[in-house]
């Protein structure tokens, strides 16, 4: 199995980075290949609202996006983590997110040609999100932002870890519960779906 980390957020070693990495450290315990992804360390630009996509329904830009959007049409499972910037997730999350667009508009052209019954199979999404204060709305915000993305790049929303109350670098470090329920959800990933969607 591969599961593919996704970080939103521009601090190294900071909450969401931490919580992502036991994640992983879960999946790998259960003998999963991973990677992280630092989208703060691409260069990947803002989506342009391009009239089309190419021919295998990727985006036109040549920057990083081509490999991320490879990555994760390659991965089993994947576990995007961000922190909550002004009441939703980070430019840096929202960047790729809206790159997808190209995948967006690939299935409606193809829907068109194809027909609705062509339904590719998905796979596993996982949403890890960190804020500082205790707004669920915030939360549900960005989580609702995420279930779109995921349905767009054919993964199905099954697990979440969604923190409160982690502001400075390293405050996640002091609650050893959500370290454990971080670890926890990378086992569960690595697992064959059992669940409906959230
Ligand atoms: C630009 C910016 C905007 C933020 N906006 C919010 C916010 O709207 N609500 C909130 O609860 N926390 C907000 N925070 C706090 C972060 O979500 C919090 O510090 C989080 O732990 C950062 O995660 P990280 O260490 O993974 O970067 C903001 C932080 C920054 C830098």
């Amino acid at each position: 199995m591969y599961i593919l980390g996704i970080l939103g957020s521009p601090r190294k070693n900071g909450n969401t980075d931490t919580l992502l990495e036991k994640a992983l450290i879960g999946a790998r315990s259960k003998g999963a290949k991973t990677e992280k992804i630092v989208l703060n360390d691409l260069k990947m630009v803002p989506c342009q609202e391009c009239k089309d996509v190419k021919g295998d329904g990727t985006c036109k830009i040549e920057d990083d996006f081509q490999e991320t959007f490879k990555k994760i049409k390659e991965a089993d499972a994947v576990i995007f983590a961000s922190p909550i910037f002004f009441g939703s997730l980070s430019a840096q999350s929202k960047i790729l997110i809206d790159r997808f667009q190209c995948a967006w508009r690939y299935k409606y052209m193809t829907q068109k040609t194809e027909g609705r019954g062509q339904r590719t199979e998905k796979k596993t999404g996982a949403l890890i999100l960190v804020e500082a204060s205790k707004r669920d709305d915030f939360l549900a915000n960005a989580k609702s932002i995420i279930k779109n993305f995921f349905a767009t790049a054919s993964l199905n929303y099954k697990e979440e870890l969604l923190c409160k109350g982690l502001d400075y670098k390293g405050a996640v470090l002091e609650q050893k519960e959500l370290l454990d329920k971080a670890f926890e959800l990378g086992i569960r990933i690595t697992e064959k779906p059992r669940k409906p969607s959230m």
